[in-house]
């Protein structure tokens, strides 16, 4: 999501920090700042936009001698991306960036308010700084006060603090998001977020783990877990930048497919707790009057759309339908006042569903965007938003924006089931635990990783791939079969199982790939007779299902679970990997596939 990047030293700061933010804006650019600490002097700096506008701001700025300095490239969480959103946020004489969400920092904020502590941003991140200087007005002990104050945060963070009261020293923490830590000869020290700033800086490197925090200056590197002072293991530091981007995967889009447990526990984080689901951005109010909802997206986006449709007919019962954003515009569509308008973008920047929206809005339909860039054209259009935080998506291939797309989609179903009273609380709690269970699913699985690794080899020719699936597992089908075509330029189709009969099934040969999702919790019995006639017709047929399924010539297992939606997420990843292991045995550049781009922003 956002970038951060820290450092003691005596060399030019302001360039450290700038070049250090240069190499995590691919991870988000809605806002960038550094706050230094020279002789006792504060400094601080913020620009909205790319880097380069902050550069430009700093352009007589320099530093000499020793001093301190952190930074944050920015990607909006809470708060519109503007200066006084950006990072570092200041108190009377401490700044701080971090990176991550607090989820409690709505009930630390009112009671900091309640003591008389102004609040100039919407983020959740200048709460630390206000309890950090409330808590070193009782004692004058900074790190005393930063202990206490991250012993207070819920949620993931990875911070720096700097503050007056020590001003050559670097206060930092990390639960949940990461941070790395760096040394060299010259006794310099460097934090960043991702191993990519290190390099060529520092020569030897410490990831923290989740609960440790400390303090660092020119004299002591000092890092605790539970109260205690741990033995700091440093290890050398690779000099390959773009491997180091990459975070040690081959490619973007793998990475983001490992990403995806994190950032899903990112969607989820402050809007579901055990019994209830919130979102900050709208009240009940907006949805009032609503009888249907209709949803309209390209792509990926598109199949999110197409699964939540079921979710929302069956849990919240409201009529769904869902639409090509690029058919959509052109159809001259019948719209009723009385319908919710959904698009899904991950960009935010797609034309066809920039126009869709705007037809639905030029009619006076109340309009939800789900979208991953905040202050993107879509976001900027749409009535309220519900930002994803899947964070910067490099591969073209869709992967966590994906993930995150289903779970707000998901959660939104949900808060309106509540809201209508059409579920009842034993299935909304069974619901939510589902949801929370998601990041534990979406945790990439070394053996699973290498069995696909290994299945990848009997499927780079033949005459065409057919994954199939019903219900939800159709649209998920599509999503498979959209994910193998981009990257492996092989011809697949994704076919609701049950329509295999009344066509396709005609294509049926030993060269015809037949992927299944075989869900446990939805029609099994049914899907599994549409597999025996492809088998029955001597199709190859590659089964994902928690059950044995003796006709298949490969077999993925799954795990048993008891809720739809965690199979769905599971069998997601699957399709993802396959995909990406088929793409990189036939040699292809998984990241940037042949005629394709990120940001489709032409008709
Ligand atoms: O940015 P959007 O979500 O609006 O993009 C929509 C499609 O262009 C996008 O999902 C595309 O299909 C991806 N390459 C799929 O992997």
């Amino acid at each position: 999501m956002c970038g951060i990047v820290g450092y003691i030293g005596k060399k030019e700061i302001k360039n450290i920090l700038l070049n250090g933010l240069k190499e995590l804006e691919y991870r988000g650019y809605d806002s960038a700042g550094i706050a230094i600490i020279q002789n006792e002097n504060m400094q601080v700096f913020k620009a909205v936009g790319k880097l380069e506008n902050l550069e430009r701001k700093t352009k007589n700025f320099k530093t000499e001698g020793f001093g301190i300095g952190i930074g944050h490239t920015r990607w909006a969480t809470h708060g519109k991306p503007t200066e006084l959103n950006a990072h570092p946020h200041l108190g009377k004489f401490s700044y701080v960036v971090h990176n991550g969400i607090i989820e409690n920092y709505k009930e630390l904020k009112e009671s900091l308010e309640k003591k008389g502590y102004q609040f100039v941003s919407q983020t959740d991140t200048e709460t630390i700084i206000h309890l950090f200087e409330e808590n070193y007005k009782k004692s004058n002990d900074a790190f005393k006060a930063f202990k206490e104050t991250i012993a207070k945060l819920k949620g993931a963070f990875a911070i720096l603090l700097l503050t007056k009261a020590e001003p050559n020293t670097i206060f930092f923490a990390k639960n949940g998001s990461p941070l790395i830590l760096g040394k060299n000869d010259e006794n310099e020290i460097f934090f960043a977020s991702s191993d990519a700033p290190l390099i060529g800086h520092a020569k030897e490197i410490v990831y923290l783990e989740d609960g440790e925090y400390g303090y660092a200056n020119e004299k002591e590197i000092r890092i605790f877990r539970n109260s205690k002072a741990i033995e700091i293991k440093f290890s050398p530091l690779t000099d390959d930048k773009e491997f180091a981007q990459k975070g040690g995967y081959r490619f973007f889009m793998e990475k983001e497919i490992y990403e995806q447990s994190r950032v899903v526990s990112e969607t989820i984080m402050g809007r579901v707790t055990q019994d209830s689901i919130d979102f900050d951005e709208f009240d009940e109010s907006f949805f009032e009057n609503i009888e249907n909802i209709k949803i309209c997206a390209c792509g990926t986006s598109y199949h999110a759309g197409l699964a939540s449709a079921y979710l929302f007919e069956r849990l919240a019962k409201i009529p769904c339908s869902v639409e090509i954003a690029s058919e959509f515009r052109y159809k001259e569509p019948l719209l009723n006042k009385n319908t919710l308008f959904i698009v899904i973008s991950q960009s935010g920047e797609t034309a066809d569903t920039l126009e869709a929206l705007k037809i639905a809005k030029k009619a006076g339909l109340r309009t939800l965007a789900v979208c991953n860039v905040d202050n993107s054209s879509i976001v900027r259009l749409a009535d309220t938003t519900v930002l994803t935080r899947a964070g910067i998506e490099k591969g073209v291939a869709s992967t966590k924006a994906f993930a995150t797309q289903m779970m707000v989609l998901w959660m939104l179903v949900l808060y309106l089931a509540n809201l209508r009273k059409n579920i009842d609380k034993n299935v909304f709690e069974k619901e939510i635990d589902a949801i929370l269970h998601t990041p534990k699913i979406l945790v990439v699985k070394n053996h699973l990783h290498e069995k696909i690794k290994r299945l990848s080899k009997r499927y780079l020719h033949g005459h065409g791939f057919f994954y199939i699936g019903r219900d939800l597992f159709f649209p998920l089908a599509l999503e498979g079969a959209l994910k193998l075509k981009e990257i492996s330029y092989l011809h697949a189709e994704g076919y609701p199982a049950g329509e295999m009969k009344h066509g396709p099934i005609a294509l049926a040969d030993p060269e015809l790939f037949t992927i299944a999702l075989m869900p446990k919790n939805i029609l099994y019995e049914k899907i599994k007779s549409n597999v025996e006639e492809l088998s029955a017709r001597d199709s190859t047929i590659l089964a994902i299902s928690p059950y044995e399924f003796e006709l298949a010539d490969d077999f993925i297992k799954t795990a048993d679970y008891n809720h739809p939606m965690l199979e769905f997420f599971e069998m997601m990843l699957i399709v993802q990997l396959l995909a990406l292991e088929i793409a990189v045995r036939l040699g292809n550049d998984v990241d940037m596939p042949r005629n394709l781009a990120k940001s489709v922003t032409v008709e």
